[in-house]
């Protein structure tokens, strides 16, 4: 199947790019070898310039670093070029419509990057544009976060499916749910632990557990760490406030003692695991800094990795 899409490239031209789950499992391995072949060129110092003339928007309803700067230097790498629209700068900023913007960028750019608060806000804007969407991450979802995500765990350990990754603290958070779906559509099996209040979204986790049984994926969602992290192969986490959520610190760092991926819990993983985290990290919350800074941590290849994920992500939907 996978040999299909290498023989047809057209696939994915003109897609919005808004969660995992409306990829199948063949598209999003498709994806990670795309962005391995353009990595490969990359360091040979060959890249090709793919999308020469083609403009990129994105509109930042939040702060970012690795999103804003990988997307940006991914557009030039293929020959392209990037437009950053704050929200504090453009009209959207003051009112005018999710609708009305997504109709006049469309016919100034090729694809718009869209990173804001409300998942519904990207399903609109993909719904008016005439042009691929890309979803930066909402509250909801932080889907090419876990495509690169994907893309360092095949590389550390050769292979995605049969693995398991456990994802230990905010549930029902972006990060969580895109592992959630990535997991199963790759046949990865998936532990969250979470505090009670805070386990990820029932219709996720559902739609995870359904898509897990075709691929062979198996989901579980614990209030335990030590169940959820038990001989994993890959250990991730995630801060404890995410951004919006800034009023609710003091009462979230409370409810998430005992969900710190410390080396204690580590012990229970397997020998040999990885440990990712999305960044920003929260040294001495979510994360201890013998953790994140140790030999297991892989998560400056996992911040690289955006750049060649999104890549793959820009050259098939927008070449
Ligand atoms: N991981 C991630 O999305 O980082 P930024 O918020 O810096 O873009
Ligand atoms: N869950 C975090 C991810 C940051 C990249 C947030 O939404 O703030």
């Amino acid at each position: 199947m996978l040999e299909a899409y290498k023989l047809n490239k057209q696939e994915l031209k003109g897609k919005d790019f808004l969660q995992l789950s409306d990829f199948t499992t063949d598209e999003i391995l498709y994806l990670l070898d795309v962005a391995q072949e353009l990595k490969a060129l990359q360091k040979q110092g060959t890249p090709e310039p793919h999308l020469s003339g083609k403009v990129l928007g994105m509109i930042f309803e939040k702060s970012s670093t690795r999103t804003r700067v990988s997307f940006e230097v991914g557009m030039l790498q293929l020959g392209g070029h990037a437009i950053f629209l704050s929200s504090k700068d453009i009209q959207l900023g003051r009112g005018e419509s999710i609708s009305d913007t997504a109709k006049v960028l469309s016919r100034y750019v090729d694809g718009i990057m869209i990173r804001t608060f409300s998942h519904e806000s990207v399903e609109e804007l993909a719904e008016h544009a005439t042009v691929p969407v890309i979803n930066g991450l909402t509250d909801l979802q932080h889907p090419t976060q876990v495509l690169a995500d994907l893309l360092t765990i095949l590389e550390h350990k050769g292979k995605l499916a049969g693995l398991k990754l456990c994802y230990i603290g905010d549930g029902n958070n972006n990060m969580a749910h895109s592992l959630m779906e990535g997991a199963a559509k790759v046949g990865m099996n998936i532990s969250v632990a979470s505090p009670a209040g805070y386990l990820p979204n029932g219709k996720i986790t559902e739609q995870a557990i359904q898509v897990g049984k075709l691929t062979g994926s198996t989901v579980m969602v614990t209030n335990d760490p030590l169940e959820a992290i038990k001989e994993a192969d890959v250990v991730v986490t995630d801060v404890w406030t995410s951004m919006g959520q800034e009023e609710e610190t003091a009462l979230r760092l409370a409810a998430f003692q005992g969900f710190q991926v410390n080396e204690e819990l580590c012990k229970h993983a397997k020998e040999d695991f990885i440990f990712l985290h999305c960044l920003p990290a929260h040294r001495g919350e979510e994360v201890t800094a013998e953790i994140i800074d140790g030999s297991h941590s892989v998560v400056f290849d996992e911040a690289e990795n955006r750049l060649h994920a999104q890549k793959a992500i820009l050259k098939l939907l927008l070449a």
